[in-house]
């Protein structure tokens, strides 16, 4: 699959090095796998380099991006070359599925999530950013036109629960403070992070800030890091365990319907116990 890519961003310009700065963490990895519940067959679709894909399920991995199939390692099995808004499998195929920071990318969300419920019967887990709480992070006092970016391209938490149906949960997920995937939040208390290009690469949101405006809060945070500046204002975070910030765990519910209870053979209903509590003297 070559060509335009089937998300926001171009994995094939920007894509190289991201399963480096990338990794599952496994405290999240632990949230994503209880969600899953007890699916044998899963789903993961933008799946990238198959971070959170659990060792202990049968997996099928489909990803657009030549680039982030290509960083696969060994131990995972293969990505099909698919996009989430047309998936090549049949209704109900999968016990679970599951969508990893990947749904703000996708060319039409709704399209996506209703293919992702045709072919799971069983919940569907997506983790994403609640667009409204990225404020909370301080990282917008120095890139606001990133935070903005990013409002605009991550869907509503209400419209992911209406797609997925009645009974989806949204659960917030604390980042620790040792995150050991590089989103733009996993460094709330590693500032310094954020000056190396490369990490900022592995972030899709810089793609979506002007090359002047990046330059520009990059200089600003290397400034105030230098001076004291930064520690003044947000210091205590360098010793908070984690952050409360916009990560979420969006589940979507079963649909399957449960086998029905075993019909009764016919013939008279059988005879109801009920235990009498005696009278005292009686
Ligand atoms: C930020 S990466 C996340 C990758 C991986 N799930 C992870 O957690 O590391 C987003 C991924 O979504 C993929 N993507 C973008 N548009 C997509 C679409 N329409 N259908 C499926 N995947 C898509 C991208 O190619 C990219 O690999």
């Amino acid at each position: 699959m070559a060509g335009a890519p089937a998300g926001d961003f171009n994995y094939e310009l920007h894509g190289e090095g991201y399963a480096i700065q990338r990794r599952s963490d496994p405290r999240i990895a632990a949230a994503v796998h209880a969600a899953l519940g007890s699916a044998r067959t899963v789903l993961n679709v933008g799946a990238g380099a198959g971070s959170y894909e659990p060792d202990d399920r049968y997996v099928v991995a489909v990803e657009p991006s030549p680039t982030m199939r290509a960083q696969r390692p060994p131990e995972r099995v293969p990505a099909i070359a698919a996009a989430a808004e047309s998936l090549p499998f049949d209704d109900g195929a999968f016990d679970a599925a599951m969508a990893m920071v990947t749904v703000h990318q996708w060319s039409d969300v709704d399209q996506g999530l209703a293919e992702l419920r045709r072919v799971t019967g069983g919940p569907i887990v997506i983790l994403t950013f609640d667009a409204d709480a990225l404020d909370r992070f301080w990282l917008a006092d120095y890139a606001p036109e990133l935070i903005a970016a990013e409002c605009r391209r991550y869907p509503a938490m209400a419209k992911l629960a209406a797609a997925l149906g009645a009974g989806t949960e949204v659960r917030p997920v604390p980042v620790p403070f040792d995150c050991t995937d590089g989103f733009t939040e996993a460094y709330f208390a590693r500032p310094e992070r954020f000056l190396d290009a490369a990490v900022r690469r592995s972030q899709s949101a810089w793609g979506f800030v002007t090359p002047g405006a990046q330059q520009q809060a990059i200089a600003r945070l290397r400034a105030d890091l230098a001076s004291g500046a930064w520690d003044d204002r947000y210091g205590e975070l360098r010793s908070q365990r984690e952050f409360h910030g916009s990560l979420r765990l969006v589940v979507g519910p079963s649909t399957r319907t449960e086998k029905p209870p075993t019909a009764r053979k016919s013939g008279p209903a059988p005879a109801r116990t009920m235990r009498v509590r005696r009278r005292p003297g009686r």
